[in-house]
């Protein structure tokens, strides 16, 4: 696989086949990328929510924005979540399953490894919108190496940032579980007529965005 040839011709699909769904295979891939992505300290603070039932389709409808109602043809959404507050119990679930795939043998300080980890993320105890900024970073690293996945296995996608997220939290009870919406995502495959299909991809140039530094 070309990683330049997969960035050029994976777009923003608006018009999706309602009739074929990702298979289980692909979805388990997805799944899977997402959950091994990369996050600060290994924090991982998300959670994907999969909407791949009419029901649970139309439960999303009322958080969706009018101009992504069309989006709502594809077959399959993932919903992005990320946590309000870190627990003691959180740290403890992530260090316990680090020990496990043992990622600490051969640590020989009385600190606990996590040390840092959980001082880094203290700092935002008091700090919502610090929380949500640092971990909705996270979230979206996920949300990139999903773009790029989905692409690279010729499944098509859009990122949906025009949602009711505060809706999306009251539907699926996010919010009662301390949890808040960030983004989602459209998975499936673009239907023949997709206006974005042949449009040309259009980016600023190379020296405007893209400086080395003396
Ligand atoms: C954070 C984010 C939110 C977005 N939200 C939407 C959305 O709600 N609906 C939509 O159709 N496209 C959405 N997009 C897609 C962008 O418009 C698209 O990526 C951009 O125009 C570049 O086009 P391309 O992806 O086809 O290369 C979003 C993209 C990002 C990164």
């Amino acid at each position: 696989m070309d990683i330049l040839e997969l960035m050029r011709t994976r777009y923003t699909t608006k018009h999706y086949d309602p009739n074929r769904r990702v298979s289980d295979a692909d979805m388990a891939t997805l799944l899977e990328v997402l959950r091994l992505s990369p996050s600060s300290t290994n924090i991982q603070p998300w959670k994907f929510y999969v909407v791949d039932t009419p029901e649970a389709k139309e439960k999303m409808m009322p958080a969706v924005k009018d101009f992504n109602i069309e989006r709502m043809k594809a077959p399959q959404f993932i919903i992005f979540t990320v946590p309000t507050h870190f627990s003691k119990d959180y740290f403890d679930e992530l260090y316990a399953q680090e020990e496990a795939d043992g990622r600490y043998k051969g640590w020989n300080s009385t600190e606990r490894p996590d040390a840092i980890r959980q001082t880094y993320a203290g700092k935002f105890d008091n700090d919502p919108q610090g929380m949500l900024l640092y971990t909705s970073n996270q979230a979206f690293i996920a949300l990139g190496c999903l773009t790029v996945a989905a692409a690279a296995i010729g499944v098509d996608s859009t990122i949906l940032g025009g949602l009711e997220f505060e809706k999306l939290d009251e539907i699926f009870g996010f919010k009662a579980k301390g949890e808040r919406s960030v983004v989602a995502m459209a998975l499936g495959y673009r239907a023949e007529n997709d206006s974005n299909a042949k449009r040309p991809k259009s980016r600023l140039p190379r020296e405007r965005v893209i400086e080395f530094l003396k």
